[in-house]
């Protein structure tokens, strides 16, 4: 039986759901001849780690204790029958994580799997790549740091998988990954990459108000608590960052062009979320829908994509054809058009849910069993 150590940094919403999935699928991963071994969780104040990485693990009791802790909002400190297995607070956890990448980088095998939401984990993920671990990311933030920590990081390609970073579960990253790695240049991605954004504009053509199609979007826990999260495209724009790097552009997170769609003054700096839900949106809504009009007299519709092309990478609102996969989108759903030499015409079409706790685990799960050659 091949043995793949896990060290999980990050346990919330999609935390959790990895390891619910890991031990609903061990019937599935015996039959595959492999067995995922959680050697240690850590959340942003504290770590448990089993007493020693190479032999022993989590057991799946004391899994499903630390997603109970975490979900009723406490500290991993709380965790109270650990057994074994060892509680490490904020100091100690950094050197903890470090010892165990150190002891089984290079034996066993060891992959650090980042669902936190945090950059305070790029230091530790760089580390681990130089010590040979494997690295596995639904965070991004490692990612779209500067280009010498990502260099770094997909420095040995076998050993990175970020499928969930952008789109969540839908196979995005691999898709364009055997695009490539056949010798199909891709010249072109539109891509809806944000469920709430993707809503909002499809909900907009209609003729319903700006304001009220994204208060319903609130309403329906598309949007984060600050619905301007979402509407400034910067979670879009590291997602557009992730393609367009491997895609071979040299380029960072501030030199994307990002249009927002509130502007300065409605800012959380300047406004309270109240108040821009009551009184900012409503002042944003003639002028959307002016664009529409606009845009659906050459047979256009709005979508708020990125477009990466040649060396362009931005994002934004785009008028584009009604008659497209993204102009037919509707719903949360997110959309890519890829063109390549082999899909010019007729781009190659990846659609599907991007976002959920449980896809975005599915997705980080897959990642890794595909690396599963890597661990003896
Ligand atoms: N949810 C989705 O649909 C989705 C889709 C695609 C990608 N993602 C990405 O997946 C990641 C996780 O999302 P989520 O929704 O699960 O976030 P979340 O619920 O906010 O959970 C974040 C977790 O990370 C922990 N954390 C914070 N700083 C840390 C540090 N320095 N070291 C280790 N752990 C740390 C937090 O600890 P505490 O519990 O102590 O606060 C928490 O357990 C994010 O990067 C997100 O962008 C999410
Ligand atoms: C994801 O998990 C978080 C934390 O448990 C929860 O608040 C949120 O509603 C979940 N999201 C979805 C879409 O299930």
């Amino acid at each position: 039986m091949k043995k793949i150590a896990l060290l999980l940094m990050g346990c919330g919403g999609v935390g959790r759901q990895l390891l619910h999935h890991i031990i609903a699928c061990r019937p599935l991963h015996s039959k595959m001849g492999v067995r995922l071994r959680v050697v240690g969780v850590c959340d942003s104040k504290s770590m448990v780690a089993a007493p020693d990485a190479s032999t022993a693990e989590l057991d799946d009791e004391l899994l499903l204790q630390v997603c109970k802790v975490k979900s009723s909002g406490s500290s991993l400190q709380t965790l109270s029958n650990f057994g074994e297995c060892n509680v490490f607070s904020i100091q100690e956890t950094a050197r903890e994580v470090t010892d165990i990448a150190t002891l089984l980088g290079t034996s066993t095998g060891v992959a650090l799997v980042d669902c936190s939401a945090s950059s305070e984990t790029i230091g530790v993920l760089s580390q681990a790549v130089d010590l040979g671990c494997c690295v596995v990311l639904a965070n991004k933030k490692s990612l779209t740091s500067s280009l010498e920590y990502y260099d770094k990081l997909v420095s040995q390609p076998r050993r990175i998988r970020y499928e969930s970073t952008v789109g969540a579960g839908l196979p995005v990253i691999a898709s364009i990954n055997r695009m490539l790695s056949s010798g199909d240049p891709i010249y072109r991605i539109v891509g809806s990459l944000s469920g709430t954004l993707g809503y909002v504009m499809s909900e907009v053509e209609g003729g319903k108000p700006f304001s009220q199609v994204v208060n319903a979007a609130k309403s329906l826990g598309y949007t984060e608590p600050d619905p301007r999260d979402d509407l400034s495209g910067t979670d879009v724009a590291r997602k557009a960052l992730i393609l367009a790097r491997l895609l071979g552009h040299r380029i960072n997170l501030d030199t994307i062009k990002i249009e927002s769609l509130y502007p300065v003054e409605m800012g959380p700096d300047v406004m309270p979320v109240e108040d821009f839900l009551v009184n900012g949106l409503p002042l944003l809504d003639k002028d959307i829908q002016n664009r529409i009009n606009k845009a659906s007299l050459n047979g256009k519709v709005l979508r708020y994509v990125c477009l990466i092309e040649d060396s362009r990478c931005e994002v934004g609102i785009q008028e584009l054809p009604r008659d497209s996969a993204l102009g037919r989108l509707r719903g949360s759903d997110n959309v890519l058009e890829i063109y390549s030499c082999c899909y010019k015409t007729q781009p190659l079409v990846i659609q599907g849910a991007g976002a959920g706790n449980d896809t975005t685990a599915a997705g980080v799960l897959a990642d890794i069993l595909d690396i599963q050659d890597l661990f003896s």
